[in-house]
């Protein structure tokens, strides 16, 4: 299927490999982006999985408020197997580590999504954002494509292939309780998105001198409908808009951050808020992360539940509905920029 064109990017892993100093200028963000340091910023929710996943309702209930006010949580005691994290890190880390010749072996054809390279970089005048990426399409099995996939890297393919099906299981569960939430049955979100599409992006951040001049990742919101993302243990990155600030989301080892995507946010009515967030660099030490993006069947159509439309209670359709696929496309054909792609499908509220 043919996507947005995306333009080609110089690895900036590559460059700081050869020059730890240099700052490329059409890394330098314009002085409005760049990053102010943050200093102790509120903590994000924790929600208890294994709680969740028995029934109990007061956990529940911190997970609506959760997706209500901050869109984003971490997740703790999710069950995936220590082993699993280990060795998804571990696959994620070979791969930035080969050679830049090795790794451009998967590099992203154009007008595809997939693989090794950047897909939000839709003019020369934009600003490049201070990481590289791999992207795979993971669930469910057919729509994988084994082209884009480093299997000369030991261990790569089976530690992808099990982290992805634990990840599923996870955001089932989230699912469930979200459905419950709003009014449906356990199995009511899932039936409505059709079947389920998984993706997971590779993101390497390398050191960066002058933090305070670049983004990792510029501020966006995730167009899908729910991201569950493994982050590094040590280093802080990533970077929330809450209250109007910029909130870190600070490393709980081995747990879970979640946040809602836009397709939650349309068939929540926007009750549950998709959060624009960005990541800085460190001086010191590269980061890396792993995000599982778990979003609809692309013919699905989206559009408020019946169930979160109230106007009795001050809350008339916020969205019309679109076919996932018609959203997504416009999506990917947008540089990252703020929480600007629900305004697609906002209806004028009079
Ligand atoms: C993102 O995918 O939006 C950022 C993930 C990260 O924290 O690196
Ligand atoms: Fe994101």
């Amino acid at each position: 299927m043919g996507w947005g064109k995306s333009l080609k990017v110089p690895s900036i892993q590559e460059i700081v490999r050869n020059d730890s100093k240099s700052i490329p200028e059409r890394f330098i963000q314009e002085e409005k982006e760049r990053p102010k340091l943050v200093s102790d910023s509120p903590e994000i929710p924790v929600i208890d999985f294994s709680l969740l996943a028995r029934g109990d309702e007061d956990e529940r209930r911190k997970l609506d408020l959760a997706c209500k006010e901050w869109g984003f949580f971490q997740i703790k005691n999710h069950g995936i197997a220590k082993e699993v994290l280990d060795h998804i890190k571990t696959a994620a880390e070979t791969f930035f580590e080969l050679p830049i010749e090795e790794k451009n072996k998967y590099s992203m054809a154009e007008n595809d999504i997939q693989g090794f390279g950047q897909v939000y970089v839709v003019s020369e005048e934009q600003k490049l954002d201070w990481n590289d990426m791999i992207y795979l399409k993971t669930l469910p099995v057919e729509i994988r494509n084994f082209k884009f996939w480093p299997l000369s890297c030991p261990g790569f393919k089976e530690a992808l292939e099990n982290y992805s099906m634990e990840i599923m299981k996870v955001a089932a569960e989230i699912y469930a309780n979200l459905s419950v939430l709003m009014g449906l049955d356990r199995d009511g979100l899932i039936k409505l998105q059709g079947e389920l599409k998984q993706g997971i992006r590779m993101n390497y951040y390398p050191t960066c001198s002058r933090p305070d001049l670049v983004l990792g990742m510029s501020p966006h919101s995730d167009g899908g409908a729910l991201t569950l993302l493994l982050q590094d243990d040590q280093v802080t990155g990533l970077q929330i808009k809450h209250k109007e600030s910029w909130v870190n989301v600070k490393p709980i080892p081995d747990s879970l951050v979640v946040n809602i995507g836009d397709a939650i946010e349309i068939l929540s009515n926007g009750v549950y808020k998709s959060i624009e967030h960005r990541v800085i660099t460190n001086e010191k030490k590269e980061r890396i992360s792993i995000a599982a993006f778990v979003n609809p069947d692309e013919h699905q159509e989206i559009g408020p539940l019946e169930s979160m439309v109230n106007d009795e209670l001050h809350r008339p359709r916020m969205y019309r509905k679109i076919k996932y696929i018609d959203y997504i496309r416009q999506v990917l054909t947008m540089k990252l920029q703020g929480k600007a792609h629900t305004d697609i499908v906002k209806l004028e509220i009079k």
